[in-house]
């Protein structure tokens, strides 16, 4: 009997853990299942060209420690394309190339477009990835506890060099509609205030823990602010704001402006100039390349091999999740319908620590 051929992809920003359950995928597919692979090129763009390429046992040896992924990574959205040549393009690819099943690894997008596909009747089981962990379903996406080490470090860099000149650090990390990496990062640095998209914030109540840290005699700070916060008083023009295919726009910028607003209000107050007394970190990809931790290595291993177990079960529509200690099967459908945002009482304890 022929062997079952599945097909993986990697859509959406790249993350660390991305190989980690490619290789757990391709291992467990060949050596359990007797399956045979085909790795499709830079996410969803690879079904829409047809591009993939046979993923063997030696292609996954050396790539747990790898940040990226070894199939590359773009934001097509074969559902967002005007023509309306993009999905039968990608069904009569799946078609050509013999596939039985595919593996979505993804976020909210990626695993989304992988749900309408299996409405249409398309076999697919997908494993959720993103550092933004805002995907429901699951406690953690993997690459998430990667980027909350790299934040965490940049704090405690940063922190020295704010002590040594007195200033105000404004550190802006990842995080369009969640704030876990800026709340968990936070925390886990002690950062002196944590500004997410879940508690609108104004200007004024920073200032005026800013000032309270320094009539305590604590004459610096950082900040962590995520990158889709919600600053009252800050007004952006949407039609100047380029967006993706998936309609998201690219966000970036609130830390800059935080900070000139920061050093303008508050350096009067405390005899300083506003130029010198606030600077801005942006974080950026740095949160999102490299290697992955532990964590993220060990999540990652288990949801590919929990994936082609899925997809041998023939439970297809549905993504591998972690829930507790345990790796559950959890439909597309409720992992993607609505954005996890961070629990208040997290919020609520980190503002514990603030002045
Ligand atoms: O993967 C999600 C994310 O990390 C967001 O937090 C961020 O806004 C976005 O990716 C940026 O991605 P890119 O620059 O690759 O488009």
């Amino acid at each position: 009997m022929a062997k079952k051929k599945i097909g993986i992809l990697t859509g959406g920003g790249d993350c660390p853990g991305l190989n980690a359950v490619i290789r757990a995928a391709v291992r467990r597919g060949i050596t359990v299942h007797d399956y045979e692979f085909l790795g499709l090129r830079k996410g969803w763009l690879g079904l829409v060209k047809g591009d993939a390429f046979p993923l063997t046992l030696g292609d996954v040896e050396e790539i747990l420690p790898q940040g990226g992924t070894i199939l590359g990574s773009s934001r097509t959205n074969p559902f967002g394309s005007n023509s309306g040549e993009e999905v039968p393009a990608c069904e009569q690819h799946f078609k050509e190339l013999g596939l039985d099943a595919l593996l979505a690894i993804g976020g909210d997008d990626t695993l989304g477009v992988a749900r309408k596909f299996s409405d249409r009747g398309l076999p697919m089981v997908g494993a959720p990835k993103t550092i933004d962990n805002d995907l429901s379903g699951t406690d953690y996406t993997f690459g998430f506890w990667t980027s909350i080490e790299r934040v965490m470090e940049s704090i405690d860099w940063l922190r020295t060099t704010a002590m040594s000149h007195e200033r105000i650090f404004v550190v802006e990390a990842m995080g369009r509609s969640a704030g876990w990496i800026a709340a968990y990062g936070g925390m886990a640095g002690a950062a002196d205030y944590i500004l997410t998209p879940e508690k609108p914030f104004t200007l004024d109540e920073l200032v005026w823990s800013m000032k309270r840290r320094w009539d305590a005699g604590i004459h610096y700070a950082v900040i962590v602010v995520a990158e889709g916060a919600e600053w009252h008083e800050r007004e952006i023009i949407q039609e100047d704001v380029a967006k993706d295919e998936f309609g998201h726009a690219y966000l970036g910028g609130i830390g800059l402006e935080l900070s000139k607003a920061l050093g303008k209000t508050l350096a009067p107050d405390l005899g300083r100039k506003a130029n010198d007394l606030t600077r801005h970190v942006v974080l950026s990809h740095l949160q999102r390349g490299g290697t992955p931790c532990a964590f993220d290595r060990i999540l990652g291993t288990r949801f590919g091999a929990a994936a082609v177990d899925l997809i041998a079960a023939k439970k297809f529509g549905y993504m591998v999740a972690l829930q507790g200690h345990n790796i559950v099967p959890v439909e597309i459908t409720d992992a993607v319908s609505v954005t996890k945002v961070v629990d208040q009482k997290f919020l609520d304890l980190a503002s514990n620590f603030y002045y």
